[in-house]
């Protein structure tokens, strides 16, 4: 048995805040998938005997599983989030617990999980992401490793089943509760010499090789709004350029093609986009050209600091369609730009960003329009 510090007989998921991820009343920082994989999770290591050290916890979005487990006493539990401001919401509610001794987070790499015996996993949305990380499970975990791996019943495809049946033996659905289902998989098998990502395509016509991990936007795909953008990087300025929610990191390595002399950092809150930027530039031969960063909105640059910012921002949050996390990179071309220096946005038409660009940065003018999306250039106000 493992000591609760008062806290795990009752945890207090509604302490747990999302901060610095947006807030809203229809958000909150744990779901009833967190309720069952933790508490399925700590009943499995007690029966087991296991120790913090030998449980790893993957998608753990504000950190109520790996917290819930900290709270009954499991000590050095390792932790892999996506995204910067996960981990930050993670820190700052192991605080607001007072649960000291917790491991920082971890990416998704042999040191998350080697000597792991339980990992506990939030199922992500998209089959390539758990691809990845059914495979680095059976690749880097103990022989012996049972991954418990959780989803809303209504996010969950059969399909989940079979990429998990890649990677491992025995994989079983459990009964449903509280409309989440858990997928337990055990007895991993061979892995290939290799794992499979990043994944990479090249693009003669965009004379450009784009590389991805599993949970990245687009995966190896050129997106469509972001080819659409390619073609305006004649008409942008050289200087000190910031790829702004840079996911693959195709904005970044296609400017710093078409702009040799520029300084460029591409920066993203999603670990996968960081590690997937930074396979892109190595691809391309841009090491040292361009910087890669795991930042929330840039939040670590200085203000004032660019000459260009490019563009393509998200408008999904989640499962909710949510502005918010558009307006938010919007607000932050707009600190990180010189008087003078310039936004170039792509978006879908009919989100009808050009207000805020015009408030938020400066005087806004269409630059093109092709089918479903719009490119706008926003001149920084002195
Ligand atoms: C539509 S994708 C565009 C990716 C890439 N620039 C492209 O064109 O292929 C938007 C990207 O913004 C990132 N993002 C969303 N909110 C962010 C934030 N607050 N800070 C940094 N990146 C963010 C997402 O992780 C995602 O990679």
């Amino acid at each position: 048995m493992h000591d609760d510090d008062g806290l795990a007989g009752a945890f207090p998921y509604e302490r747990l805040r999302r901060y610095p991820d947006v807030e809203a009343p229809n958000l909150q920082a744990w779901d009833a998938t967190d309720l069952l994989i933790a508490d399925r999770g700590v009943a499995d290591a007690e029966e087991r005997g296991l120790t913090g050290r030998e449980i790893a916890v993957i998608g753990d979005n504000y950190g109520a599983i790996a917290l819930r487990l900290a709270a009954a006493g499991f000590v050095g539990v390792r932790v892999h989030q996506d995204l910067a401001t996960g981990r930050e919401a993670f820190r700052r509610n192991a605080e607001e617990l007072g649960l000291p001794d917790l491991q920082m987070p971890c990416e998704l790499e042999s040191g998350l999980l080697e000597g792991a015996r339980l990992v506990l996993m939030q199922l992500p949305r998209g089959l390539a992401e758990l691809e990845e990380g059914a495979d680095a499970v059976a690749r880097w975990a103990a022989p012996d490793v049972v991954l418990l791996a959780g989803g809303r019943v209504k996010h969950m495809t059969l399909a989940m089943n079979d990429v998990l049946g890649a990677s491992f033996e025995v994989v079983n659905a459990e009964l449903a509760v509280r409309k989440s289902r858990l997928l337990v998989a055990s007895v991993p098998k061979a892995v290939p010499e290799r794992p499979r990502f990043p994944v990479c395509a090249t693009y003669d016509d965009a004379g450009l090789t784009v590389c991805a991990h599993g949970g990245v936007f687009a995966g190896k795909r050129l997106d469509v709004g972001t080819r659409f953008l390619l073609g305006f990087l004649g008409r942008m300025p050289s200087g000190e350029a910031l790829d702004l929610g840079c996911g693959t990191g195709a904005l970044a390595a296609a400017y710093s093609l078409a702009h040799p002399d520029a300084v460029v950092v591409a920066t993203d809150r999603s670990a996968a986009a960081v590690r997937s930027a930074r396979a892109t530039i190595a691809a391309n031969g841009l090491e040292g050209r361009v910087v890669v960063e795991h930042d929330d909105a840039a939040a670590s640059r200085p203000d004032a600091s660019a000459d260009v910012v490019l563009l393509n921002p998200p408008f999904h949050l989640g499962a909710s369609v949510h502005a918010g996390a558009a307006l938010r990179l919007i607000d932050a071309a707009a600190r990180l730009l010189r008087p003078g220096g310039e936004l170039w946005t792509v978006y879908n038409s009919h989100l009808d960003y050009r207000r805020r660009l015009r408030t938020a940065v400066g005087r806004t003018s269409v630059e093109g329009q092709s089918g479903r999306f719009t490119v706008t250039r926003s001149v920084r106000r002195p």
